[in-house]
C-alpha cells in the first residue's frame, strides 16, 4: 500500500448502509396537529414526509442495521472494527453511550466505542476523525454512524421546527487505501457564539430535568431557523470549496455533491454559489426531511446502492447544524459501487427480515 510521503496512509470508504424506520409522517399528517399545509412545507423545505421510528425502536436499533448493511457491503465481520464513531443527538441514554450500546448489538468485541456529538455535522466529523486514526496507523477499521431518533425531541406542537426533523440511520465502513485517493480532505469547524440558535435547552448539567423544565417543553428542540439560513449557506459553501481545493480541483471538477439536508433552498442556495448543475447534486430531503447526522450516510448509500457513484468520481459532502459546527469532505471514490450494491442486496432481504423479527 502506498502512503504519502509524511508517512499518512490513505483512508476510503469500503462500505456503506442506511436505514430508516417503515412508518412515514406525511406533510398532510402534520396538518392534523399544527396549523401549517402541505403546500407551505413543500415551497419553504422541499420536504414531503419523513420516518419516524417505532416506540420499541431506539437509536441503537436504527444504526444497528445500517452498520450491518454496511459490513456487509465491505464484506468485513463485525469484530474487525477497532473503532466505532457514533454521531448522534439522540443517543438511547446520556450514559452508556449509544456507540457502546451498538457495539454489543453488533457483536464488535474488538471495538473502541464512543459518541460523537456535533448535530448535523457529525458523519463529517467522523470521518474526519477515522481518517486521522487509520491515517496514523492507529486504526485499521473504522465504523463511523451517523443515527437520529429526532421524533424523541421534536415538539409536535411548534410548527417551526416539527416540519422538519425525521429519524433514520447511515454507516460507512473505513479502512486504509493507497496514497492519492480515498479521502483528500476533511474540514471541520465549530462557533459556540451561534449556541442557542438551534438547542434543546434542559435535560443534562446546565438545566437538569425537573418539573419545570418538563411543564416548559425544555426537553424539546428549539430553534431560531431564520438565522440559520444564511449562515448554512455560506458555511458549506466555504468548506466545500476549501476541500475542493485541497484536493486539487475546482468546485466544477466535483462529480457528485452530497450536501446535508435541512432545506431544499438551502441545497440550492449552496448549489448555485458553487456552480454546480442540478444532476450533481444529491438530493432525498423530500421523503426523509431532516435526519440530521444520518442525513449524509443515507444519502451516500442510496448513491452507492443505486450505482450513482463510480470508482475514480469525485465526491463532496457538506455539512452545517448546531454547536454551530460545519465542515466538509473531499474524496475520490473507490468502492466498486454496483458490484457492492449487488452482492449486498441479495443479503439485504435477510437483514430485514430478521430485524422486523426482533422488534416486533
Ligand atoms: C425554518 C424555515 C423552513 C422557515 O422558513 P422561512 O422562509 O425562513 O420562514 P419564516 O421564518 O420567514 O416564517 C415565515 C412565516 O411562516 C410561519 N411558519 C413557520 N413554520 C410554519 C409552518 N410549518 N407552516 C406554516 N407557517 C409556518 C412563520 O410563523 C412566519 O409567520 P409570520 O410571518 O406570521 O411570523 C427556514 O428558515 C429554515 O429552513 N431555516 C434553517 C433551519 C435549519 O436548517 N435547521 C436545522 C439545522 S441542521
Amino acid at each position: 500500500m502506498t502512503r504519502r510521503p509524511d508517512g499518512i496512509r490513505g483512508t476510503t470508504i469500503t462500505g456503506t448502509g442506511m436505514y430508516v424506520p417503515e412508518r412515514v409522517l406525511t406533510n398532510r399528517d402534520l396538518e392534523k396537529l399544527v396549523e401549517t399545509s402541505d403546500e407551505w412545507i413543500v415551497e419553504r423545505t422541499g420536504i414531503r414526509e419523513r420516518r419516524i421510528a417505532a416506540a420499541n425502536e431506539a437509536s441503537s436499533d436504527l444504526a444497528l442495521i445500517a452498520s450491518q448493511r454496511a459490513l456487509q457491503m465491505a464484506g468485513i465481520e463485525a469484530d474487525e472494527i477497532d473503532q466505532i464513531v457514533l454521531a448522534t443527538t439522540t443517543p438511547d441514554r446520556i450514559l452508556p453511550s449509544c456507540g457502546c450500546t451498538l457495539q454489543q448489538k453488533l457483536g464488535a468485541t474488538k471495538a473502541a466505542a464512543y459518541d460523537m456529538f456535533a448535530a448535523c455535522t457529525g458523519f463529517v466529523y467522523g470521518i474526519g476523525l477515522a481518517r486521522g486514526l487509520i491515517g496514523a496507523g492507529v486504526s485499521d477499521t473504522v465504523l463511523v454512524v451517523g443515527v437520529e431518533t429526532l421524533s424523541r425531541i421534536v415538539d409536535y406542537t411548534d410548527r417551526n421546527t416539527c416540519v422538519l426533523f425525521g429519524d433514520g440511520a447511515g454507516a460507512a465502513v473505513l479502512r486504509a487505501c493507497d496514497a492519492g485517493v480515498g479521502v483528500h480532505a476533511v474540514d471541520m469547524h465549530s462557533d459556540g457564539e451561534l449556541g442557542e440558535v438551534l438547542e434543546v435547552p434542559a435535560g443534562i448539567s446546565l438545566n437538569p430535568a425537573s418539573d419545570r423544565t418538563v411543564a416548559a417543553r425544555e426537553h424539546f428542540i428549539r430553534m431560531q431557523g431564520k438565522k440559520l439560513f444564511p449562515f448554512a449557506v455560506r458555511s458549506m459553501e466555504d468548506s466545500t470549496r476549501r476541500c475542493a481545493e485541497a484536493a486539487g480541483w475546482s468546485a466544477d471538477a466535483i462529480d457528485l455533491f452530497i450536501p446535508h439536508q435541512a432545506n431544499l433552498r438551502i441545497i440550492e442556495g449552496v448549489r448555485e454559489r458553487l456552480g454546480l448543475p442540478e444532476e450533481k447534486v444529491y438530493v432525498n430531503i423530500d421523503r426523509y426531511g431532516n435526519t440530521s447526522s444520518a442525513s449524509i450516510p443515507i444519502a451516500l448509500d442510496e448513491c452507492v446502492r443505486s450505482g450513482r457513484l463510480k470508482p475514480g468520481d469525485h465526491l463532496a459532502m457538506a455539512a452545517f447544524g448546531g454547536g454551530a459546527t460545519w465542515g466538509a469532505t473531499s474524496m475520490t471514490w473507490t468502492l466498486a459501487a454496483q458490484r457492492a450494491a449487488d452482492s449486498g442486496a441479495r443479503r439485504h432481504e435477510k437483514i430485514n427480515t430478521k430485524s422486523r423479527e426482533a422488534v416486533s
